[in-house]
C-alpha cells in the first residue's frame, strides 16, 4: 500500500466512528505529517446544526495535541456519488498550517480526486489583519 493509500484507508477507518445523528453522513479525515505520522478524525454533529465539527477539523485538533502540525497531505472519504471537498472554513483551517497541501478525497467505492489547497482556497489570507501602513 503506498502512503496515500494507506492515508485514505486512515480516513475510511476514522469514518466508522463519526457521530452523525443529523445529517448521517459520515465523513473521515487523515493528515499526513512530514515526519510520516498520520492523524485521523471524524464528524461530530451538534444539534445546533452550526456548531458541527468537520472531520478535518477533529483531524487538525488530534494532530495539534499531539505536537504535530507539518501537514503535507489531508485525505477525505464519505459515502458520496463524488468526491467530497473540504468546506470552506475548514480550506481556510488547512490552510493555516499549509496552503500548498495535497488534498485526496476519496468516494467509500474508491473514486478518487487529488487537488492542491492552492486551488480550492487562492488567496487564502490576503489583507487579513495587516494595518493600512503595512506595519
Ligand atoms: N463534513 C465533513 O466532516 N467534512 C467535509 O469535508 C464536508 C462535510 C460533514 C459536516 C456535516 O456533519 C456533514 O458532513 C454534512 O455537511
Amino acid at each position: 500500500m503506498d502512503k496515500s493509500q494507506q492515508l485514505i484507508q486512515a480516513a475510511i477507518d476514522a469514518r466508522k466512528q463519526a457521530r452523525v445523528p443529523y445529517s448521517q453522513f459520515a465523513v473521515g479525515a487523515a493528515l499526513l505529517t512530514k515526519s510520516g505520522q498520520i492523524f485521523k478524525g471524524c464528524n461530530i454533529e451538534n444539534i445546533s446544526l452550526r456548531l458541527t465539527l468537520c472531520a478535518e477539523e477533529v483531524a487538525v485538533g488530534a494532530a495539534v495535541a499531539a505536537g504535530e502540525s507539518d501537514f503535507t497531505t489531508v485525505a477525505v472519504v464519505a459515502d458520496s456519488q463524488h468526491p467530497v471537498l473540504p468546506c470552506g472554513g475548514c480550506r481556510q483551517l488547512l490552510a493555516e498550517f499549509n496552503p500548498a497541501m495535497e488534498v485526496i478525497s476519496s468516494t467509500l467505492n474508491g473514486r478518487v480526486e487529488h487537488y492542491s489547497l492552492k486551488e480550492l482556497l487562492p488567496r487564502h489570507n490576503q489583507g487579513i489583519l495587516e494595518k493600512p501602513d503595512g506595519r
